[in-house]
């Protein structure tokens, strides 16, 4: 048989698109077009109304305020993580102090970006001085007083950094509806938990934090008497439970390190203190492990 020409091809093609003598257009009559036309119309609305029924029916699982799984039903299993800055560097835990601008800046940088959140005006929030237990059902968060947290730990003196007296953030993860279960002052005594000093002048006004060396050498090397809390030794009960509440800052806390020997690495341990909270060091739930290490 003959090959076609090119001009027969081309011809064949023109005929496919439109072919005058039977009337089609690409190979369809107008009654064929006019069903595919009708059946796609109808195939698309079905797929619109069941994506539009999945939807809603996804909606309907989902409350505007809260999280459908909450406590012990959500997969953080209503133990609060703990998170500390200075943490320039997210693969190490070494809190490197060295005076140096660059480094120091670097560390400025990171409790900065924390602290933004907090050093603002025009948050609705609550003085919340003086109440010492769980504000439950609360619509407005208590305010963290951002003068009392930053006295002895501030940008004017690099977070210690200058005093070689460094400073670390500590701040609890925020649970939804996760109520603090913290011992009263007489089962304190008793709770191997708490350690000693903080048992002489426990409070159950607040989740205590303890921060220690890992080793007793460590904290020879501390200083333990010479570390302080800002504002104050702990997170307060009346920051809890958060509620998702507008303008809700998590209560933060500075520790400072007053004494601590130079030019030797330290390895410090900060932990929450509650009968609710585990810590558990490998998911940094409940307290925190970080080295520090000064080369003033
Ligand atoms: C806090 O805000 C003031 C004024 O906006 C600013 O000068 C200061 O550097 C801020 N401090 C921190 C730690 O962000
Ligand atoms: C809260 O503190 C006040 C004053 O410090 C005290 O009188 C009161 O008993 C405390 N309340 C609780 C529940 O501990
Ligand atoms: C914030 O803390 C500072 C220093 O502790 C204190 O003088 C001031 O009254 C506090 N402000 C409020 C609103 O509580
Ligand atoms: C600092 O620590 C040294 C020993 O490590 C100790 O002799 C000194 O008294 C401490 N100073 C203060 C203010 O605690």
């Amino acid at each position: 048989m003959e090959k076609p020409t090119l001009k027969a091809r081309i011809d064949g093609c023109f005929t496919f698109l439109y072919d005058s003598s039977k009337g089609t257009v690409l190979g369809r009559g107008p009654r064929s077009w006019c069903e595919i036309t009708v059946f796609y119309i109808i195939f698309f609305a079905c797929l619109a109304g069941f994506f539009a029924a999945t939807i809603a029916g996804f909606y309907q699982t989902i409350e505007e305020h809260q999280p459908r799984l909450q406590g012990t039903s959500s997969i953080l299993r209503a133990n609060p993580g703990m998170g500390y800055e200075p943490m320039p560097d997210m693969d190490t835990t070494l809190i490197y102090a060295r005076k140096i601008e660059k480094e120091r800046q670097a560390y400025v940088d990171s409790i900065n970006k924390v602290l933004k959140a907090y050093n603002t005006t025009g948050l609705v929030s609550t003085d919340c001085t003086g109440i010492n237990e769980t504000r439950l059902d609360a619509k407005v968060p208590c305010r963290v007083n951002f003068t009392a947290l930053t006295e002895g730990c501030n940008e004017a003196n690099a977070y210690g950094m200058l005093e070689a007296k460094p400073c670390v953030l500590l701040k609890l993860n925020k649970i939804y509806n996760w109520i603090p279960a913290v011992w009263d002052v007489e089962e304190a005594q008793t709770a191997s938990a708490v350690p000693e000093y903080i048992k002489k002048k426990y409070t159950n006004d607040r989740i205590w934090v303890d921060c220690h060396g890992e080793n007793p050498a460590d904290d020879d090397n501390l200083g333990l008497d010479a570390i302080t809390y800002y504002p104050q030794q702990g997170f307060p009960l009346a920051f809890y439970p958060y509620m998702n509440q507008k303008d809700y800052r998590s209560p933060l806390m500075f520790v400072k390190f007053n004494n601590v020997t130079n030019h030797l690495g330290l390895m410090i341990e900060c932990k929450a203190l509650a009968k609710n909270i585990v810590v558990d060091r490998t998911d940094k739930e409940g307290g925190v492990h970080f080295e520090l290490l000064i080369d003033p």
